[in-house]
């Protein structure tokens, strides 16, 4: 399973990676409103600092428009992966970007047909959002089963990609379902390493520790 960051934030991309589990990042436009400096800039950072595919948004709504994006957001680095939502003329954009070897993230997934349809246009990684389906009381993991299930019927290579994980349970329910990818915030990560009986037990080994300290 791979685990990928869900942030622009530079400082939490190198805390992250330096613990040795990131193998990817995602961004969408509102992570990147959140930082300073030029888009093009933030992505080009990221791809420097995870060697892994890094998706990258586009704006524009029509297949022209998100072609042209996308060619000039693949350009910033190899491992830019193109971000386009699920609507038709992302179908459209997906299915020729994926054809000219451009590797693309369909996102804002919320059905499992939507899901089955970014697989047949060739998407690299579909995107359901979990957090926003809890939102509005639709169980989201109920979603990632049935896409994990859907793509194994017909050995589909579109990776899952758990998106909008807004806490440790969601990243659990997809580790058992079998999905790909999680993307997960920087709170996340840091909520599943932590453990209080790890907090405990070192901290009774160290005290343990000052007594055999105090015999030499
Ligand atoms: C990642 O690809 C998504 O853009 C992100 O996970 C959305 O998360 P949110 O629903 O918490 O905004």
């Amino acid at each position: 399973m791979k685990f990928f960051i869900d942030t622009a934030n530079i400082d939490e991309i190198r805390e992250a990676s330096d613990m040795g589990v990131i193998d990817g990042v995602t961004t969408n436009p509102s992570l990147i409103s959140k930082e300073d400096g030029k888009f093009e800039d933030i992505i080009r950072q990221i791809c420097e600092i995870v060697d892994g595919p890094i998706s990258a948004e586009v704006i524009a709504t029509d297949a022209a428009g998100m072609i042209d994006e996308a060619r000039k957001l693949s350009q910033i680095h190899k491992n830019v992966v193109v971000k386009i939502p699920c609507i038709r003329e992302g179908l459209k954009a997906t299915k020729a970007l994926s054809s000219d070897g451009i590797g693309v993230n369909m996102t804002l997934v919320f059905s499992p047909s939507q899901a089955l349809l970014a697989a047949k246009a060739g998407a690299m990684f579909a995107s359901p959002f979990v957090g926003r389906l809890d939102d509005i009381s639709h169980y989201g993991m109920e979603l990632v089963q049935q896409i994990v299930s859907i793509y194994n019927n017909y050995s589909f290579e579109t990776e899952v990609l758990v998106a909008s994980i807004r806490n440790p349970l969601h990243l659990v329910d997809a580790a058992q379902m079998g999905a790909d990818v999680a993307t997960m915030p920087f709170k996340v990560i840091d909520q599943i390493v932590r453990h209080p009986l790890t907090d405990i037990g070192l901290k009774k080994f160290l005290a343990d520790w000052e007594k055999v300290k105090a015999r030499s």
